[in-house]
């Protein structure tokens, strides 16, 4: 049976009939119409009745199936994060009677606001504004671009950085963004060696960061760090920020603005970035549910405040969870069904306490046949680590802090540990016995 034919047996127990101006409206404008505006990311709006009753099946078949609004994390595996993105079972059923009832819309003199379309700092005038020192033009047409552009930051000293909100120039065309530090000059240099503004950059910015940020994605909040905690910005250091572009169908530039928010004073608690993953990738063609996984004891209770999941265009489902000395599994996300291009950040709204030794694991899957609609290769090719956006590569980045300061030298050791042993192959190798 059809979605659509199922959507309306689910809508048959009609009582009041559903229109647009009363049930329908609401839900939009919470849930959809961020996106679905002109001069958005989505392709089309849905702020208006004319707009969305042309579009009623098909908001109900989308909306049923969870495709929107775009959410990778699956309901009860972890979270709940802040910021979900998720209508309740009432509001798609809501969907799909008002799109078998016709689209009936009411009484439009009665429709609610809109919701306003901030254009103001959503955590106040920043400390710090800095913009793209030019713009840049993305093709009408092609396939989609990943660039890094340098701001220098110019300090006047160390800074730490608490928060911060990117505004993109266009938000046509920007479908994430991602921002790191550098002290090291590198990414200058990359610039300089390529032609245009910024230099091209996928999945990883092209050097080793001095600090990671955040990210940020259509209709996300601007990027505060848990209480305490702040990301140390050295003096010289610059501002880089990868971009994902996706050409709209007409040539767009984008110059882009990031507000940051300074603490007052150094940070009081520290984040680690407990990096599960593997570079030991190697998916035949065809493989269908190739695993990676990885896994790290902790030596010490910790706070988990937010957990980043990474992988190419082959990974399909991804799971983290965390084993406790009882044995008890309990979950720290799932990811059903990955889309690169939606990646994101997530952060409990209640950090997770875990006490020590506890097992961290990650388990990804691979689809690397043709039934995959995001593999690139037709037909399929062997895929190994890399950070191309042809290869793969396998990270679950828990954020934690630990529960008491004076373990910080325990953890820092035993995260030690295991970079070396995952690059152990790489530079160094153990004496045989
Ligand atoms: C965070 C941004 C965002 C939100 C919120 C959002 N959409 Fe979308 N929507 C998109 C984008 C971007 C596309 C284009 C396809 C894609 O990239 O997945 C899209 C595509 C669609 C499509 C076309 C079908 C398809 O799969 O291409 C429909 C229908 C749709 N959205 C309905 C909705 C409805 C209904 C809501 C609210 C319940 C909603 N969207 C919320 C960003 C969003």
């Amino acid at each position: 049976m059809g979605v659509w034919r199922w959507l309306c047996l689910l809508a048959l127990p009609a009582g009041a009939q559903v229109t647009f101006s009363r049930d329908v409206a609401p839900i939009l404008h919470r849930h959809c119409v961020s996106c679905h505006q002109p001069g958005e990311v989505a392709p089309f709006a849905l702020a208006t009745y004319a707009d969305a009753a042309r579009r009623a099946r098909q908001i109900a078949e989308i909306s049923a199936l969870r495709r929107m609004p775009p959410w990778l994390p699956a309901e009860g595996f972890g979270g709940p994060f802040e910021g979900e993105r998720r209508l309740s079972a009432a509001e798609i059923r809501t969907l799909a009677r008002w799109a078998a009832a016709g689209a009936p819309p009411g009484n439009l003199a009665e429709l609610p606001a809109p919701p306003e379309d901030p254009d103001d700092w959503r955590l106040g005038k920043p400390d710090l504004e800095v913009r793209m020192p030019e713009a840049y033009a993305i093709a009408a047409e092609g396939p989609d671009e990943y660039r890094c552009f340098v701001l220098p930051l110019d300090l006047p000293g160390d800074r730490y950085v608490r928060a911060f909100e990117f505004r993109p120039g266009n938000r046509r065309v920007v479908h994430h963004a991602l921002l790191f530090t550098d002290h090291s000059r590198a990414a200058r240099q990359r610039d300089a060696e390529s032609p245009g503004p910024g230099y091209p950059c996928f999945g990883a910015p092209g050097f080793l960061p001095g600090g990671a940020l955040g990210g940020w994605t259509p209709g996300s909040n601007p990027v505060v760090q848990p209480a305490g905690v702040a990301v140390r910005v050295r003096q010289h250091a610059d501002l880089v920020v990868q971009l994902h572009f996706h050409p709209s169908g007409k040539p767009e530039t984008e110059q882009s603005t990031v507000g940051l928010y300074f603490a007052a004073a150094p940070p009081r608690r520290r984040l680690f970035d407990i990096a599960l993953g593997s570079r030991e990738i190697d998916i035949p063609p065809g493989a269908t549910r190739y695993r990676v996984t990885d896994s790290f004891t902790l030596p010490v209770p910790v706070e988990v405040a937010g957990v980043i999941p990474h992988a190419h265009y082959l990974c399909r489902e991804m799971r983290g969870y965390a084993v406790l000395p009882s044995g008890k599994r309990r979950w720290l996300i799932r990811i059903p069904e990955w889309n690169f291009d939606q990646q994101d950040q997530y952060r409990y709204v209640t950090p997770l306490v875990l006490p020590a030794d506890t097992r961290l694991v990650m388990e990804f899957f691979y689809d690397n046949s043709a039934a995959n609609i995001r593999n690139p290769h037709r037909p399929p090719r062997r895929v190994v680590w890399g950070p191309g956006s042809a290869d793969e590569m396998a990270g679950l980045h828990l954020q934690v802090i630990p529960v008491r300061e004076t373990d910080i030298p325990e953890l820092t050791q035993a995260l030690w540990g295991k970079f070396m042993r995952a690059v152990g192959g790489g530079f160094y190798r153990p004496p045989e016995p």
